[in-house]
């Protein structure tokens, strides 16, 4: 493999980047037992320095990413016994590298944490180094876009194991509107971060993926617009070989779903609303289409309630990645409804007596074949979800990520919750999940299951994203579409006194034995 060079920045612009806090030493990989729940409510920030060095151990060639291509990859196994990186997922999507560029987004525009994640004992390098990988990707993405313009610039699930990115078998001329959506607004941020620092060389950067970013605008509609305010879940290319506009090329929605989901797919309507050719009454037709699932619910159990909440399809913290991206939250009446979502979330787990969070995330490891059992989807809280079948058996620490945003101590105290459970830390930060009941966790490292919690510990993209519409006189409309959507569902709010809920069960112990390379410290 390529080893990472240095060579596209000078350093002479980082002491742009202040404030830094000092290396100092590495906290121990099984920190989470050495901070109490007291302490993280006081002052989360020791905890949340130990938990950004770990987690950015995740970071590396061949575990996370590849190097030679800048691409990210699904994730890793761990080895049952000593947690060490085994067999790794050499396929990604754009959902993945929606969260490694947000990383690199918050590394460029000077965040200490993001530095922390990146690059703990030299923080001052974290811009060089996600600037680096910015580089390589770019490089990548337009490679693929050149060997299957079919695409239009956008994603498939790909194999990154090699220098050209493709297709993985079962995405061959297939491409899903929501982890684009995810990933376009990412690069959106990304965009506004090179730009705004100021140096010659990102301004540069930031061009190429201009470049990219714009023919997407142009290729977005002819793709995944199905008329009539329809946008298609998955479309099938005629032949991902031919180009766009093609004579002989063909788009067509893959079956009869939709994306018209109120979660995380509207990351993709947004892109349509702003930037697509569609005329203006397609634009409106595109939130018509919508409102069928935007639903209010209330949440009642066991004395806890009334709270008033968007209806979730399982109410899996998923279901809340495009907080992340955008600035929802400037809008007083999106800010108390996600604000209740949280109470809901919290308090819920603390009624059924769950040591953790609900997010859809992979199953535990079977121990006799050494293989995930499967990924569970269906999990959250039914009784506020409109799909009520669901499998409420494994936590994950990545559930929290939605509580961070609104409650950075509480959010990190699940996050701690989680953490002190068997095999739950690894020397590549947290672990995927664990049962409910302790007999079995998923030794397993992933994108989803770790870097949206360190994405929300950074406010995701929100802050970057918001300046750009501002630059590009988009933000009224983003801020009155929301305003006019969730006011036509959302009158009353109940619950609104409710606090947020803190942990008060734990994953009982069964005899699982932690990672032998990430044991706690003897004393
Ligand atoms: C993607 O490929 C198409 C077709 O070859 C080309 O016209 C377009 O300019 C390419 N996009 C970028 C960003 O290079
Ligand atoms: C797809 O297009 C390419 C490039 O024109 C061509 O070589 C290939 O035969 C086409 N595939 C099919 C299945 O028609
Ligand atoms: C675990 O793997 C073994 C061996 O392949 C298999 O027989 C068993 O059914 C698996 N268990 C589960 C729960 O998948
Ligand atoms: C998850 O694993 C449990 C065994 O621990 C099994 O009973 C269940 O069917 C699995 N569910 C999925 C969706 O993989």
């Amino acid at each position: 493999m390529v080893a990472l060079k240095s060579s596209l920045l000078l350093s002479g612009w980082t002491a742009a980047v202040a404030a830094l806090p000092p290396p100092g030493r590495a906290p121990p990989c099984r920190f989470a037992p050495l901070h109490s729940q007291e302490d993280i409510l006081r002052d989360p920030n020791q905890f949340l320095q130990d938990y950004l060095y770990w987690e950015g151990k995740f970071h590396q060639n061949d575990v996370s990413y590849n190097t030679a291509n800048g691409m990210s990859y699904d994730g890793t196994q761990l080895d049952w016994k000593t947690g060490i990186a085994s067999k790794k997922h050499d396929f990604s999507a754009a959902s993945k590298e929606s969260l490694q560029i947000m990383i690199y987004a918050q590394a460029i525009s000077g965040s200490p944490e993001a530095a922390r994640f990146l690059s703990p004992d030299r923080p001052h390098a974290a811009v060089d180094i996600a600037a680096d990988i910015m580089a390589t990707k770019i490089k990548t993405y337009l490679k693929f876009n050149e060997t299957y313009p079919g695409f239009g610039g956008f994603l498939p699930w790909f194999n990154s194991a090699s220098q050209d990115i493709a297709p993985t078998s079962d995405w061959v001329n297939r491409v899903p509107a929501l982890d684009n959506g995810e990933l376009l607004w990412a690069v959106y941020g990304a965009i506004e971060a090179m730009e705004s620092c100021g140096h010659k060389d990102l301004s540069q950067l930031a061009a190429k993926w201009s470049d990219w970013l714009d023919y997407t605008k142009k290729t977005a509609s002819k793709i995944f617009y199905a008329g009539k305010g329809r946008v298609c879940a998955v479309t099938t290319i005629g032949n991902q070989s031919l180009a766009v506009t093609s004579p002989g090329q063909t788009y067509a929605c893959e079956g009869t779903a939709t994306l018209d989901d109120p979660y995380e797919g509207e990351l993709f309507t947004w892109w349509l609303h702003f930037f697509s050719d569609l005329p203006q009454e397609d634009q409106d037709a595109l939130w018509e289409a919508k409102r069928a699932k935007l639903v209010s619910v209330e949440y009642e159990m066991d004395g806890v309630g009334p709270i008033t909440v968007q209806e979730g399809y399982w109410f899996s913290s998923h279901e809340q990645w495009k907080v992340l991206e955008m600035p929802y939250y400037d809008v007083d009446i999106v800010r108390r409804v996600f604000t209740n979502a949280e109470r809901v979330r919290t308090c819920n787990s603390v009624v059924i007596k769950n040591p953790g969070l609900f997010a859809s995330i992979n199953n535990i490891t079977n121990i006799t074949s050494d293989e995930i059992i499967g990924y569970i989807s269906n999990t959250g809280i039914p009784s506020v979800s409109s799909q009520k079948k669901q499998e409420n058996i494994v936590i994950t620490p990545y559930g929290s990520y939605p509580t961070i945003l609104i409650n950075k101590g509480v959010g990190l105290a699940w996050v701690r919750n989680m953490l002190i459970a068997k095999k739950m830390q690894n020397t590549y930060g947290s672990t995927e999940a664990t049962r409910i009941d302790g007999t079995g966790v998923s030794a397993l490292l992933t994108w989803d299951s770790k870097v949206t919690t360190v994405a929300a510990v950074l406010g995701g993209v929100q802050d970057l994203v918001r300046t750009r519409l501002r630059r590009h006189g988009l933000y009224n409309d983003f801020v009155s579409i929301l305003e006019r959507e969730h006011s036509r569902v959302f009158t009353e709010l109940k619950g609104e006194h409710v606090d947020l809920c803190l942990p008060e069960a734990h994953v009982p112990d069964t005899g699982l034995k932690d990672f032998t390379s990430c044991v706690a410290s003897p004393h």
